[in-house]
């Protein structure tokens, strides 16, 4: 049972901005919290990997081809950093992945669109990893020390990948008249469900007290959607691009873009599993997770044989 007494220190430890390690006491609760946090990120940056790869057979050059192949491969390393994280916390990688291949752990709905054009490709860089590095560099100066730290690695990263995304729809942008329509064409199927990444609306959210009084959120969903609207606003404009929110409009007073209604109703629908690639997504990732079945076998051999072989020598 956690007494009164070690919440409270806990939190006094919060309060002063200490990083909570592995070892250290922690409420079952924050340990629950992160687990479920963490480990919905880092399946979120394994199935993330499924709508870019579907163009690297297609890219328009080898060079294209290449800076699509190191960009999936990051997404894959991220994943790894971010099950590593929450292993510290006590759970199994095993059971992470089963949970969200055969139970019911979420990944961000953002993965449940199809990529129908290499504009797609493009617009992900650039709203998709910039919505993610909005919301990773804050988690990079949250309370648990090894979630903090993959974040932090993972932002150098991210941060590349949003720039070059930019630059890419910035090319299609300046383009002959049939890519400029291919990348607004993205631009519009990609804009809302990028602002779903950042979750429901704070009232809508039951998760975001707790994890920010536990300094495991550092801003509200609303707050950090609001901050990548004030700067994408911003970048669309330079390029002559334009967002498909008509209500879109700049308060003088606030300083800040003001949002027309997200379309709540296709959000918890994809949340819940009914978007048009969820069925794809899960199939895919099932399929790869039981065809690879045999390589964690062999791994795991080969590592038990070698402990064996260190034993015996000891
Ligand atoms: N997609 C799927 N589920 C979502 C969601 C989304 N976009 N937004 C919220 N949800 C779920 C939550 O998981 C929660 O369900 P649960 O309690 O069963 O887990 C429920 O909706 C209520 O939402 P809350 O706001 O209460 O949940 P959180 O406080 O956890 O906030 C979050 C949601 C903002 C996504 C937060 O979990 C978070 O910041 N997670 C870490 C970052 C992350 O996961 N990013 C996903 C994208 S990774 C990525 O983009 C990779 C890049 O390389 C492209």
């Amino acid at each position: 049972m956690e007494t009164q007494q070690q919440l409270d220190d806990f939190q006094a430890r919060i309060d002063a901005g200490e990083k909570i390690e592995p070892k250290d006491w922690m409420p079952e609760r924050y340990r629950q919290q992160l687990t479920r946090m963490g480990s919905q990120h880092a399946h979120s940056e394994i199935v993330g990997m499924l709508p870019e790869g579907n163009w690297i057979g297609r890219a328009p050059s080898l060079k294209r081809k290449l800076v699509l192949l190191a960009k999936v491969q990051d997404e894959a390393g991220h994943g790894l950093y971010l099950y590593s994280a929450i292993e510290t916390l006590g759970e199994s990688r095993a059971n992470m992945i089963d949970q969200y291949l055969y139970g019911s752990a979420k990944y961000s709905s953002i993965f449940n669109y199809p990529t129908l054009s290499y504009a797609d490709v493009c617009v992900i860089g650039w709203l998709v990893d910039g919505a993610a590095i909005v919301n990773q560099t804050k988690l990079a100066h949250c309370s648990y020390g090894p979630y903090a730290r993959a974040n932090l690695r993972i932002c150098k990263e991210e941060s590349f990948h949003k720039k070059q995304g930019y630059e890419m729809v910035a090319k299609m942008a300046e383009g002959i008249p049939a890519q400029r329509k291919m990348v607004q064409d993205a631009v519009n199927r990609f804009w809302w469900p990028t602002l779903m990444m950042f979750g429901p609306h704070d009232s809508d959210s039951p998760n975001s007290e707790e994890l920010i009084k536990w300094q495991i959120k550092l801003n509200t969903n609303d707050e950090l959607r609001q901050h990548f609207v004030d700067r994408v606003v911003m970048e669309a404009g330079a390029i002559g691009l334009t967002l498909p929110d008509h209500d879109l409009k700049f308060n003088e007073e606030t300083g800040h873009w003001e949002m027309g209604e997200m379309p709540w109703d296709e959000f918890w629908n994809v949340v819940k599993g009914n978007g048009v690639m969820n069925r794809e997504r899960m199939k895919a990732r099932r399929n790869a997770h039981e065809n690879g079945a045999w390589v964690r076998e062999a791994a795991q051999a080969y590592a038990r044989k070698k402990k064996l072989s260190r034993e015996k020598a000891s």
